[in-house]
């Protein structure tokens, strides 16, 4: 069955800054805008100005928007509540590395989708794209007519289901109300509608499901549906092809037996799983995000219930399947009759449903920002913060990557004082002789750092470079160990760098990011205690954001 939409009857017991703060949230989500002037939310969700703004100083302050200027902008943080329904779902856990295997099989993109109303909704995307323009990613939202596994969901409404289609198709024959496929050209004609039905009729027969050009000129894809151990369709896998390479018929021929065998090894898996219950302490798990001492700290301006009930939400995530309301009363610390309140709210907005078995979080929560923060690169999330590290520590600040022996930079904020080196994004360095590179060259396995080391002919680019063999060892080694790479005047004259790692959900080292500036400024005593403490709170957040976004999304390096 399709997720119940909105409850008929708002109970009395709504949480009413919590559905006031999801609709300023799901505002800013909905694009196609990135910023929001508070006056334009007021607009669109009809709320008072005064209450847009407690909104925004509780949700920049929870992590889930920020800041720039007056304008309002999701923040990663907001990641952290898609992030519950894909963990507590499991099914990008699951079933993801068999949707990988089969594209690697076909050298085709395969996907996985839930249905979400009368939408599909898109998890997880194991990519090939080539000739189409368009691809989508994780949370995004399609018409269920306009995509294969729309069929095989469609193939279980009931009339309630299909007039609610009709009645949302009337409202919006266009698709406007879908960013991410492009717009109908004009108003259909009503063969949508009976060749949508026609191949609803098909999927329900033959249990597959064929998109033949339905979104964009030559996307082709074929769906199978994935059942859950008590036989109930749980999701869809597509394989997506392009006219170029098939026709809708031998696209079927070529990829339904592996097809096939991939959602047997999926049905497999989801079967395994049901043992699993709690994931408790699952990375990226953190309830309490509200910590009590915010509201002491913003008063009235924080609005304590809402931050209440994202933990509400957030805490879904540390519980595989249906979670009993004892243990989101536990897991958030709050009294069950405030975490009940929250769900009732959270169930009257569609995104948890109550069966006897427990509260299910649901897959419209990835509505809340989640597919447009799925897509950001590192340098992405990296700039804001390097912009509010520059405007602390005036100085210029970067993020670089390890590419081969050099260290690439993929984000850079400038401060306005002069500096003799002339660094922009794409600019690459030696890791030898940069703070960066020792922070990455030092994070490596050390059978990988030794093999690096040795491969390297470090040349003197000032009388300071340290060029032996055993010298560079130890300097990386040092830098391994102290936590923070230091480079005094061995890229350039004058030139002194101080950087630390920035890590992903993993822990593991994927960029550093530094700070440089003129030797002239102080002793390295001096710029070590002026700067470190200020760099390490800049990659804390940076890694902290790279952990929520890239739970179930990669993350490009830019
Ligand atoms: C996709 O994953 O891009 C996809 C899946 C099914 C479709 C179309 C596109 O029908």
């Amino acid at each position: 069955m399709p997720q119940p939409t909105e409850a008929p009857d708002p109970p009395d017991e709504l949480v009413g800054p919590l559905e006031r703060g999801l609709a300023v949230l799901r505002a800013v989500a909905a694009g196609p805008d990135v910023r929001h002037r508070p006056g334009d939310l007021a607009r669109t969700t009809g709320l008072a100005r005064s209450t847009i703004d407690r909104v925004a100083t509780t949700l920049v302050r929870l992590g889930v928007l920020r800041t720039e200027g007056r304008d309002l902008l999701l923040a990663p943080g907001a990641a952290g509540l898609g992030n519950a329904y894909l963990a507590s779902c499991g099914l990008p856990e699951l079933l993801g590395p068999h949707a990988v295997a089969l594209a690697d099989a076909l050298d085709e993109s395969v996907s996985v989708a839930v249905p979400d109303g009368d939408g599909v909704r898109f998890l997880t995307q194991a990519t090939r794209r080539r000739a189409m323009a368009i691809s989508f990613r994780t949370g995004d939202l399609l018409p269920a007519e306009r995509c294969a596994p729309g069929a095989l969901f469609a193939a279980r409404w009931d009339a309630a289901d299909l007039e609610r289609w009709r009645a949302r198709r009337a409202k919006d024959p266009l698709d406007a109300g879908f960013p991410s496929v492009p717009p109908r050209p004009s108003s259909p004609p009503d063969p949508v509608e009976a060749e949508f039905l026609d191949r609803v009729r098909e999927a329900r027969t033959t249990g597959i499901a064929v998109d033949d050009q339905l979104i964009e000129p030559g996307l082709l894809a074929v769906a199978l549906p994935v059942r859950g151990p008590d036989g109930a369709v749980v999701c869809a896998v597509s394989v997506v092809s392009h006219t170029s390479r098939h026709s809708s018929a031998s696209l079927a021929e070529q990829a339904l037996p592996p097809l096939r065998r991939a959602v047997t090894a999926m049905e497999g898996a989801l079967e395994g799983a049901t043992a699993v219950t709690a994931t408790d302490g699952a990375p990226g798990a953190s309830p309490a995000a509200s910590a009590p001492g915010l509201k002491e700290e913003l008063g009235s301006g924080f609005l304590q219930s809402l931050a209440r009930g994202l933990d509400v939400l957030r805490a879904f995530g540390s519980v595989r399947g249906p979670a009993r309301l004892s243990e989101l009363a536990r897991l958030t610390g709050l009294p069950r009759a405030t975490a009940r309140r929250s769900l009732i709210t959270l169930r009257h907005l569609g995104y948890v449903r109550e069966e006897s078995d427990g509260f299910t979080v649901l897959p419209r929560v990835l509505e809340l920002g989640y597919a447009r923060l799925s897509g950001l690169s590192l340098p992405e999330i990296a700039t804001p913060h390097l912009v509010a590290l520059v405007l602390r520590v005036h100085e210029s600040a970067s993020v670089a990557v390890l590419d081969g022996d050099d260290i690439r930079y993929v984000a850079r904020v400038a401060s306005t004082r002069i500096m003799h080196i002339d660094i922009t994004v794409g600019t690459r360095l030696p890791a030898y002789a940069t703070s960066m590179g020792r922070v990455l060259l030092g994070a490596l396995p050390a059978a990988e750092r030794a093999e690096r080391l040795g491969r390297i002919t470090p040349e003197a680019l000032t009388p300071r470079t340290v060029t032996s063999r055993e010298g560079l060892d130890e300097a990386v080694t040092a830098t391994a160990v102290r936590g923070y790479g230091w480079v005094e005047q061995e890229l350039e004259e004058g030139l002194r760098s101080l950087a630390v790692a920035v890590t992903d959900g993993a822990g593991r080292a994927v960029a550093a990011v530094n700070v440089a500036l003129h030797a002239g400024r102080g002793t390295p005593e001096e710029s070590l205690a002026a700067l470190l403490p200020a760099l390490r709170e800049t990659a804390g957040l940076i890694s902290a954001d790279l952990s929520s976004v890239g739970r179930f999304s990669r993350v490009s390096p830019g």
